[in-house]
């Protein structure tokens, strides 16, 4: 066969792949060689894994395979000793499949810096054990919530735009800056999830330009409009992982937690339309996530880290305020869309007012604004920079006892802001 074709015919088979889950898993050991044959095609291990939803005590580790592959994370508390070794999950497998492998790692201690290397093995259909893949040995460190200072960064609206995030990867992971303890990225990671979801790894595990997310820090999301639109957007929850600090562990798109003084509370924004926008074609359904998270709240809010935190931020990708708020016609040609989320504002703003929010550090508007506390409003609006090189920023976030700093960067590194709250 010519190699184009060739190449043609992997590609095809790896879309239906990653769209039919384990049912395509099924299939290949079914298919004697089909496994072996992709293999040898393309490396096992597709790009760089990624380490998600760092809490103090726990966090994931993501990679992506190019066919029917069992994983595993060797991991110690110094480089060369990895001793020890990630369980089976919560069903009693070890985690296998022909798209990605996902580990949540638990039981670790808090602000502990953790070595470790995933460990990939194909599944051949003939059951012949091939030996396995190791990584690369990376590592982070959990969130200390008793640190007497933590350090962040903000990456927002990226949109698969790779000049963009490589800069904010050079400017994050090789810059002269303290390294962060996390990286919050902000929403709108993706244009939209509308055609398949083959694109979904090369954009939230391992971003185009090369973007290694394992060399840190460990990152925090919030879902922007664009990543929870399209009919494929659904399943990028399969690839990146939300903290699991809710009640029983589960896991969801907003969460609060301590990093040092900072004590952070992360929503879920959702749609800047009405969910029953004809161009979401009812697949929307974020008005009760917001009505959730408005329950939610009233009860974190006294969690006594949160309550007590001397530092009190709200992360989300819809900002809760803007400069023109004046209400947007949602069914004319184009449609009109949210600014800001008046939605999410009109049922989190009393238990924010209660909890004494000094700031909503948001993305959205695809410009750097900062819009004062007021007496209406007794919490700052932040919203980080666009998409566009020119436009991007980076956002390093200080907090001490004292208060936060926040300093912005343009995609040279130099300087353009410092708020201090
Ligand atoms: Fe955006």
């Amino acid at each position: 066969m010519e190699r184009r074709s060739f190449v043609k015919l992997i590609g095809a088979a790896g879309t239906l792949a990653a769209a039919g889950g384990a049912t395509t898993l099924a299939r290949a050991a079914e298919t004697p060689g089909k496994n072996d044959g992709a293999a040898a095609a393309r490396p096992l291990v597709d790009g760089t894994p990624a380490v998600f939803a760092p809490t103090s005590r726990s966090a994931t580790i993501v990679w992506t395979v190019n066919g029917a592959a069992l994983g595993w994370v060797e991991y110690g508390t110094s480089a060369d000793r990895l001793d020890m070794r990630s369980g089976g999950d919560a069903d009693g497998f070890t985690p296998h499949d022909e798209r990605v492998l996902k580990i949540r790692l638990t039981g670790l201690a808090a602000g502990t810096r953790y070595w470790w290397r995933c460990m990939t093995r194909a599944l051949t259909a003939s059951g012949d054990e091939a030996p396995p893949v190791a990584s690369r040995v990376y590592s982070f460190s959990t969130l200390a919530p008793e640190a007497a200072e933590t350090r962040f960064v903000i990456w927002n609206d990226t949109h698969d735009r790779e000049e963009t995030l490589v800069r904010l990867a050079g400017l994050t992971q090789d810059g002269d800056a303290p390294p962060a303890d996390f990286l919050m990225w902000n929403g709108d990671i993706v244009r939209g999830n509308n055609t398949d979801a083959s694109m979904i790894p090369g954009v939230y595990v391992h971003p185009r330009g090369g973007v290694d997310l394992a060399k840190g820090p460990p990152v925090l999301l919030t879902r922007g409009n664009h990543d929870v639109r399209g009919l494929w957007a659904s399943k990028v929850g399969g690839f990146i992982d939300f903290p699991d600090t809710h009640e029983g562990g589960a896991r969801r798109p907003f969460h609060a937690f301590r990093s040092g003084p900072l004590g952070a509370i992360v929503l879920d924004t959702g749609e800047d339309k009405p969910d029953r926008h004809p161009s979401f074609r009812g697949t929307a359904a974020f008005e009760p996530l917001i009505a959730e998270q408005a329950r939610w709240l009233e009860k974190v809010i006294a969690r006594p880290d949160i309550k007590d935190a001397p530092v009190k931020v709200v992360f989300c990708h819809i900002p809760l305020r803007w400069t023109d708020e004046k209400p947007q016609d949602y069914f004319a040609k184009p449609a009109g869309f949210d600014r800001f989320s008046k939605r999410g504002r009109d049922a989190w703003h009393d238990s924010l007012v209660k909890w004494g929010a000094r700031v909503i550090i948001s993305a959205h508007v695809h410009r750097w604004t900062h819009i004062p506390a007021d007496s209406a409003f007794p919490y700052a609006q932040i919203t980080g920079g666009g998409t566009a090189p020119e436009a991007a920023r980076l956002i390093r976030g200080h907090a001490t006892a004292a208060g936060l700093m926040l300093d912005v960067l343009d995609m040279n590194g130099r300087k353009t802001d410092t708020v201090r709250f």
